[in-house]
């Protein structure tokens, strides 16, 4: 189980980032694409950096899906390597910053040395709690759906959870993101208006923020742009505005 830090009530406490336009951004300046993601990763220091300073408690990165494998293979191993730097010129601050580093995806595959370096990375700066800093490596929510569900069913079928005592809660806790709180906000850059396979459990309630910037593009004061109009929504979580307004709680 993680603890995730308190903050101030009104700031997301959870941000989601599909990180889209690294191919797009590269292509328009006739750079190879990986230059595209090499410049990405300049964009995850400035949102790591942002969120740490506004005491925002947690960031889940969506750094490779399940569907990215389909990618060239040059481009996947650039991506890996990139992985693997970023871990290597990061990792120091990361941890002087007090952030949490962990992961969720199926860590088993990737290359041997980039897993041993997150393993290790996650072991360094576990018992860090100013923020917790996710990245989504080798991540389908279809698979994790999945996965809970095996997971689940084994329990049924050991005996061990009876059919009638299966819960949400229950359910959310079998996936990989169990016992941290689900993003308030999940950003999109590049400019496609799709989740592509992202948390899809866990972003049953979350505000979505789309935005034409390309992911190399998008700084502290694109990341501010999306915090504000996500302060400005008004969540109801199913609730009419009045009750919302009359701070009405469970009804
Ligand atoms: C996102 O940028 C990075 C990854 C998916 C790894 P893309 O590489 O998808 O960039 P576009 O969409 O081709 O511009
Ligand atoms: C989503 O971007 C995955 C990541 C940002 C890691 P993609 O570029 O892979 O998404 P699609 O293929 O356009 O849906
Ligand atoms: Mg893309």
């Amino acid at each position: 189980m993680f603890s995730v830090p308190d903050q101030a009530s009104d700031l997301p406490r959870h941000i989601a980032i599909i990180m889209d336009g690294n191919g797009r951004w590269a292509r328009r300046r006739l750079l190879p694409r990986l230059e595209g993601h090499r410049q990405g990763a300049k964009a995850v220091r400035k949102a790591v950096e942002y969120c740490r300073r506004r005491g925002i408690a947690m960031l889940t990165l969506y750094a490779f899906s399940t569907e990215n494998w389909q990618r060239p293979k040059s481009e996947v191993s650039g991506l890996m390597e990139l992985l693997s730097q970023y871990l290597e010129s990061e990792l120091d601050e990361l941890h002087s910053h007090d952030i949490k580093l962990m992961t969720i995806g199926d860590l088993g595959s990737l290359p041997h040395g980039l897993k041993a370096r997150i393993e290790a990375a996650i072991d360094k700066t576990r018992d860090n709690s100013s923020m917790i800093l996710n990245i989504a490596l080798s991540y389908g929510g279809r698979r994790d759906i999945v996965n809970a569900a095996v997971k689940l069913s084994r329990a049924l079928k050991s005996g061990a959870l009876a059919e009638s005592e299966v819960t949400e809660e229950m359910f959310a806790g079998c996936l990989a993101t169990a016992g941290l709180p689900d993003p308030d906000l999940l950003i999109r850059t590049g400019g496609e208006l799709r989740i592509s396979n992202f948390l899809l459990w866990q972003c049953a309630y979350s505000e979505l923020y789309f935005t034409p910037t390309l992911w190399p593009d998008f700084d502290e004061s694109a990341m501010d742009q999306a915090v504000q109009a996500y302060r400005s929504r008004q969540r109801r979580f199913g609730k009419t505005s009045e009750q919302v307004e009359a701070g009405q709680g469970a009804i």
